[in-house]
């Protein structure tokens, strides 16, 4: 671990350096937390005008999954430390700079790389650590596949073990299904290669998000934070709204933090981690672990004394951090409904014209109809009512295409 001794003036031979990989929505945010702590930032992405290279110190374009880019990039800009925003990265490149002592990646380099492939992550959370998940097996065929969804037994949900966002990604009901889920697996993978993993449905109660930090206290040790659980709604890959608090048994909150302190523990290092888990009753399973803030966490920009950018951007650097809820909050996401380039905005005043509402608008070049553009915040007295002025005020900011 690489924490600075000291906070340096940025652009000057004392800056501390921090280079995002992935400048959306969350990037952003966390390079404005580092901003606020005179830390040199420089945000790299995929396209020109990334929301995190709007407000960093300098930007990059190149594609992170090329490891000799990478490499190329990190030499030239010697960041103290590299910090994944995505999963598409080059991670096997970061994993031999990191050995090499040339930089620190965020948490690890090894946790970058077994948290972008599923495969990865859930041998280690099943089978190392013995955490409850929902039965899987691989495959690396059609035929494989059949084998394979016959013995976790229907309903199943297929991913190809490289991919976010829901892509590619399906739930089979039965074999008739398992050709078609196959051929959207193959479309949907990041890579195409083509592995699968075939999950067992857990018929669950509801889906949270549990974020833990792991940040120095003043004896320099390593102390595992939790969050207030969030709640979410997931609607084709996507999140579209989620809460905090979400009230859940003493019993069930405690398997949460066990798995998510175990999970945690093992990947190491500094900073945040969204542990996502399915509840049902008191019974909790392990889903997937991302190192990094998370989506549904950007209701902490409204809910929490310390949002999940600022705790990752102390965490990392070294400094203690406080995970008190202020407030009951909910976000509800504002989708650019177009397909086309420098789209605007319309009813913003409405929307915060209501009590306790914030809005996001990320700044992002192209809205695509599916697009994450925006976000609406909301902190009410209790989350039910947080939820409906958050659905309210997303429903009040109209994406329009400039041309009208
Ligand atoms: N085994 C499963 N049983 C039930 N629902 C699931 C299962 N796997 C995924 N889901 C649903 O799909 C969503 C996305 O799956 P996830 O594995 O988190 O993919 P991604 O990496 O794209 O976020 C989950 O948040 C959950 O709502
Ligand atoms: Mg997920």
């Amino acid at each position: 671990m690489k924490t600075p001794a000291r906070l340096g003036t940025p652009l000057s031979p004392s800056a501390f350096k921090v280079m995002l990989l992935g400048s959306g929505e969350l990037g952003k945010e966390v390079i404005i937390a580092l901003q606020r702590l005179g830390v040199e930032v420089i945000a790299v992405d995929r396209y020109a005008n990334a929301p995190g290279h709007q407000v960093a110190h300098r930007a990059h374009v190149i594609d992170m999954t090329d490891g000799a880019a990478l490499t190329a990039l990190i030499e030239q800009e010697k960041p103290d430390l590299v910090v994944p925003e995505i999963e598409a990265i080059a991670t096997p490149a970061l994993v031999e700079l990191e050995r090499q002592g040339r930089t620190t990646v965020i948490p690890t380099a090894r946790a970058a790389w077994l948290t972008m492939n599923r495969e990865g992550i859930r041998r280690l959370a099943a089978e190392l650590l013995g955490l409850p998940t929902s039965p899987y097996r691989f495959a690396d065929s059609l035929d494989e596949l059949k084998v394979a969804c016959d013995a976790v037994d229907f309903p199943c949900v297929v991913k190809p073990v490289m991919s976010s966002s829901g892509k590619g990604q399906s739930r089979v009901d039965s074999a008739a299904d398992v050709e078609q889920a196959w051929k959207y697996a193959a479309a949907g993978g990041r890579v195409d290669a083509g592995r699968v993993i075939v999950e067992g449905f857990i018929d669950f109660d509801y889906e949270i998000t549990q974020l833990t930090v792991r940040a120095l206290n003043a004896q320099q040790e390593v102390v595992t934070h939790f969050c207030e659980p969030i709640g979410h709604v997931q609607e084709k890959g996507d999140y579209i709204e989620s809460w905090q608090p979400h009230a859940m048994p003493s019993a069930a909150l405690d398997r949460a933090r066990d798995i998510a302190r175990k999970v945690t523990d093992e990947l190491g290092g500094l900073g945040i981690f969204g542990v996502e888990l399915f509840v049902k009753g008191d019974m909790v399973w392990f889903s997937e672990v991302s190192p990094r803030p998370h989506d549904t966490g950007m209701v902490t920009m409204a809910s929490q004394r310390q949002n999940e950018f600022e705790l990752h951007a102390k965490a990392i650097l070294g400094l203690p951090v406080d995970v008190t809820l202020l407030a009951p909050a909910a976000s509800a996401v504002i989708y650019g409904r177009h397909e086309a380039k420098a789209i605007a905005f319309e009813g913003v005043a409405d929307a915060l014209a209501s009590p306790g509402i914030d809005i996001r608008l990320f700044g992002k070049p192209e809205s695509f109809a599916r697009r994450r553009m925006g976000v609406a915040l909301a902190t009410a007295s209790d989350v039910e009512t947080a939820r409906i002025r958050a659905k309210e005020a997303a429903a009040k900011v109209r994406p329009v295409t400039s041309s009208h």
